[in-house]
């Protein structure tokens, strides 16, 4: 029998950032004539000024990924029929089944891919990296897509001004590939805690509560959530676990040159980038034209600082959501 592969040498570097964000803007002054609510007040306490809406019949997160991973492809320069496999996360599926990857590969022309959704909230993009690298450690798959995307518009009630103002559609996707010279996905910390879902949660079209005229009369189909607690929570658990993985890896706020963190309002980041010790010139920022997009934040977020971004550079990539999940990554950028 031949002796296994060695793979403890061999990294998951991103190799391509792709993103997309559907033309359609949904602006605070919008927002003003839909719920009780104010501009400055949006912008004081959040931080967005407009995000961005998918709209079309037929249209779900599958459309958000096609042109972000067309794009993805032709600036790597391969064919989708070279992708081994796809990872979407996201909490709006296309569909309950079949999943969005499968949708999506489809779509694409990944005619040779296999995948699944992984459903981590707004940390679900993290989760995903985590699991995209490893499937390439393994040293079994050569090109892994980790997409994150959420039409957040499907699921939010525009009657509610707690969380209408808060969300958008959107999403982006990273291509990894094996590196032997340490690049890519370094290192992690991930959490979990169900206790949290009381203040985060979309109540029925689950096992639990299936859809029934009642709980579409009641509107428990969309976004529930009680934004003071999950503020407090997500700052202190986004902070600390940056904290928890520069102690991990040794690294001091000073070596890292990019904090790409979930946007989820403009206070959160500025909290946890402080008591990372990180300056703002270094924190990725474009939550006031996105609102949070969920599992697309982090994605578009490396998009849209693409060309900022020096080969060598240690990002620390940071997310908190629905769950809760929590959790950081860090990243030594390899293209
Ligand atoms: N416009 C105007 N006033 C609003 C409002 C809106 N859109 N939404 C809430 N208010 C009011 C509240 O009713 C409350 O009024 P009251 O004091 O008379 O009761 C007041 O503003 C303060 O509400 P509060 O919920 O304490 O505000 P906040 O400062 O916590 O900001 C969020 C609200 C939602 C912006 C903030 O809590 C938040 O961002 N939470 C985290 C959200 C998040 O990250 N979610 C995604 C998962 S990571």
């Amino acid at each position: 029998m031949s002796k296994p592969t060695p793979t403890h040498s061999i990294t998951a570097a991103i190799t391509a950032v792709g993103g997309y964000v559907p033309p359609d803007k949904l602006t605070n002054a919008d927002l003003e004539k839909m719920v009780d609510t104010q501009d400055e007040w949006i912008r004081t306490r959040t931080g967005i000024h407009e995000r961005r809406i998918l709209k079309g019949a037929g249209l779900g997160t599958s459309d958000l990924l096609v042109p972000a991973i067309l794009d993805l492809c032709k600036k790597r320069k391969i064919d989708p029929s070279e992708i081994d496999c796809v990872i979407v996360a996201t909490i709006t599926p296309d569909y309950p089944f079949p999943s969005t990857a499968n949708v999506l590969c489809e779509k694409i022309g990944a005619k040779n891919a296999w995948g699944f959704d992984l459903a981590g909230a707004c940390s679900g993009f993290l989760y995903g990296l985590t699991t995209g690298a490893s499937l390439i450690e393994s040293g079994r798959y050569k090109k892994v897509i980790v997409a994150g995307a959420d039409k957040m518009s499907s699921i939010i009630d525009y009657k509610d001004r707690n969380t209408c103002i808060i969300f958008g559609d959107g999403g982006g996707a990273v291509l990894l590939e094996p590196n032997d010279e340490g690049y890519g996905v370094l290192d992690s910390i991930l959490k979990s805690d169900g206790s949290g879902r009381k203040y985060l949660h979309t109540h029925a079209g689950g096992s639990v509560h299936p859809t029934t005229e009642e709980t579409v009369r009641n509107r428990q189909h969309y976004v529930y959530q009680e934004g003071a607690a999950v503020f407090k929570h997500a700052i202190k658990g986004m902070a600390e676990a940056v904290v928890e993985l520069l102690d991990k890896t040794k690294l001091t706020s000073d070596q890292i040159q990019w904090l790409v963190p979930h946007q989820a309002n403009i206070r959160i980041i500025e909290g946890t980038a402080e008591r990372a010790g990180i300056p703002s010139e270094r924190v990725m920022l474009n939550i006031h034209k996105y609102g949070n997009t969920t599992a697309g934040t982090l994605p578009l977020c490396l998009w849209d600082y693409e060309s900022k971004i020096k080969k060598g550079d240690h990002l620390i990539l940071a997310a908190f959501g629905g769950g809760f999940t929590w959790g950081a990554t860090l990243v030594k950028w390899g293209s």
